[in-house]
């Protein structure tokens, strides 16, 4: 949900299962509040009949939250370790169960038994689920939370029809599948909110053809040898609802995943998009008040979202961490070199100072991005992205003024070390950056240099203590950094230098 990683203990564990039953109980009472609510001034004697059926239901639901909580503790851990994940799952599935129950209601309907089904079953939102949990938290998970929504619908459905299994029960089960599934699939890539739109006019496809073809089963039905009258206008009038069903998914989705992404403070693609845009508000602030940090962090943001992409991991989470993992510097954009013309604060504080002043923007970025209400991984990266390294200029500045005994660690961050494999491409990216920066002549055999050289330090201060990076993909790192810093600086052609002037007869000419 937002890349942190949060440790498996038996703490966690507990935690995880006490809400996991919490959230089954609030699903049990919104399944029963919709089951029961018309029929409130029989409760009694609707529970002396049928108080078998509930009590089915109660025990499928418990299942079926059992197998969910199986499936995360093998396949997605680490959702289950956060508290807002368990929460929005739950929510959004109750969500989806309300509306989806309520559009159930309407429309025409047929006589099934003591009970009555309506075709308003085909004009749920039936993708709402597999997308919502898409953007929010993954795609394995809305897999097989589009399987459990299904499943539970189907549920709720042949309770709610006396325990007989409908044709349109069924069929809305197979169409939840297909059409989430393929939602899923065509939206993995969709970037901009109006190719979810398309998804949802593309799952149309799949559930106007399967209810069609399940209505041409009336025809061949031995009771009814030809169409009725009402045959093809009832067909036209399902299939409607079956486009209903694919769009609406799509709309509310749009409109309720903004919700989502400020109640749970989630990154999605699209919030990436909006927070990495140039008049984000604190980025524009960036750009105006530390306009030399801005521009080494979109320079960051190239080099780290090269060695995301070289390492599988996410370049939009990359990108964004790049752009903010300064913005602490805007509580005093002139104290650091890149915003510095000809005058430098620093000479006129001792080094301590300096090194106090220079140390606090991790702590400042962190703070400034909890108050903007950003995703807390911007947050920790920005708190992260120095770890516990010294502040060398200040240390050494320090050690030429004095005789005595200098405790580095006065001289350095405070840390916390990166916890992530994004938080660990930012510090070197960033160290990488700023040292080529500074060279003299930037040939890519001194880059190479340079980069390895930062890789080690890091390295030997034990600064990936704390985070699951490998020797492997530190050299990925390395090659993916020198290769790209390389190309940046060595492709900028030379301008010749030309004088302009005007020949005797008039015309423009120029002269190396
Ligand atoms: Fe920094
Ligand atoms: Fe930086």
């Amino acid at each position: 949900m937002n890349g942190r990683q949060v440790k498996w203990t038996k703490n966690t564990a507990a935690k995880s299962i006490v809400l996991f039953v919490v959230h089954f109980l609030v699903m049990v009472l919104v399944s029963l509040v919709l089951l029961l609510w018309d029929k409130v001034d029989v409760l009694a004697e609707e529970m002396n009949d049928n108080g078998a059926d509930y009590l089915y239901m109660v025990f499928c639901l418990l299942m079926l939250t059992i197998v969910m909580y199986i499936y995360f503790f093998f396949e997605s851990r680490h959702t289950l370790t956060s508290g807002k994940s368990i929460a929005l799952i739950f929510t959004v599935l109750n969500v989806y169960i309300v509306v989806a129950f309520l559009l159930g209601k309407q429309g025409s309907s047929v006589s099934v038994g003591e009970s009555t089904v309506s075709y308003g079953i085909f004009a749920r939102p039936v993708a709402l689920v597999a997308l919502l949990i898409l953007s929010l938290i993954g795609r394995k998970e809305a897999i097989f939370l589009n399987i459990f929504s299904g499943i539970l619908m189907f549920l709720l459905d042949i309770v709610s029809a006396r325990m007989v299994i409908t044709q349109t029960a069924y069929t809305s089960l197979i169409i939840t599948f297909v059409a989430g599934m393929l939602a899923i699939f065509l939206a993995n890539r969709a970037k901009t909110r109006f190719s979810v739109v398309v998804v949802g006019v593309l799952i149309v496809i799949p559930i106007i053809l399967i209810i069609f073809l399940l209505k041409l089963t009336d025809i061949v039905d031995v009771e009814i040898p030809t169409p009725s009258e009402t045959f093809w206008p009832d067909m036209l009038m399902q299939m409607g609802y079956g486009v209903f069903g694919g769009v609406t998914s799509a709309i509310l989705f749009l409109f309720i995943l903004p919700i989502y992404e400020w109640i749970f403070n989630c990154l999605t693609a699209y919030r990436l998009r909006e927070i990495t845009a140039h008049d984000a508000p604190l980025l524009r602030k960036l750009q105006q008040e530390a306009p030399g940090t801005f521009n080494h962090s979109v320079m960051v943001a190239q080099l780290a979202e090269a060695c995301a992409a070289a390492l599988n991991e996410n370049v939009d989470y990359a990108r964004a961490a790049a752009y903010y993992h300064d913005v602490g510097k805007l509580h005093q954009p002139e104290y650091f070199t890149e915003n510095q013309h000809d005058y430098n604060p620093h000479d006129e504080l001792t080094p301590e100072l300096s090194a106090d002043i220079i140390r606090l923007h991790a702590q400042d970025g962190s703070e400034l991005i909890r108050s903007h209400r950003l995703p807390q991984f911007l947050g920790d990266v920005a708190l992260q992205h120095h770890g516990t390294l010294p502040i060398r200029y200040f240390y050494a500045k320090a050690l030429k003024m004095t005789d005595g005994e200098l405790n580095i660690e006065d001289f350095s961050y405070c840390g916390p070390k990166p916890t992530t494999k994004i938080a660990a491409i930012i510090m070197i990216a960033d160290g990488s950056e700023a040292a080529v920066r500074s060279l003299p002549k930037r040939t890519p055999e001194d880059v190479e240099r340079v980069v390895r050289g930062v890789i080690e330090e890091r390295m030997e201060l034990e600064q990936f203590a704390d985070c699951n990076i490998t020797m492997q993909d530190l050299t990925i790192i390395r090659k993916t950094l020198v290769e790209t810093l390389s190309g940046v600086y060595h492709n900028r052609i030379k301008y010749p230098n030309i004088k302009y002037g005007r020949g005797a007869d008039g015309s423009a000419r120029g002269e190396v």
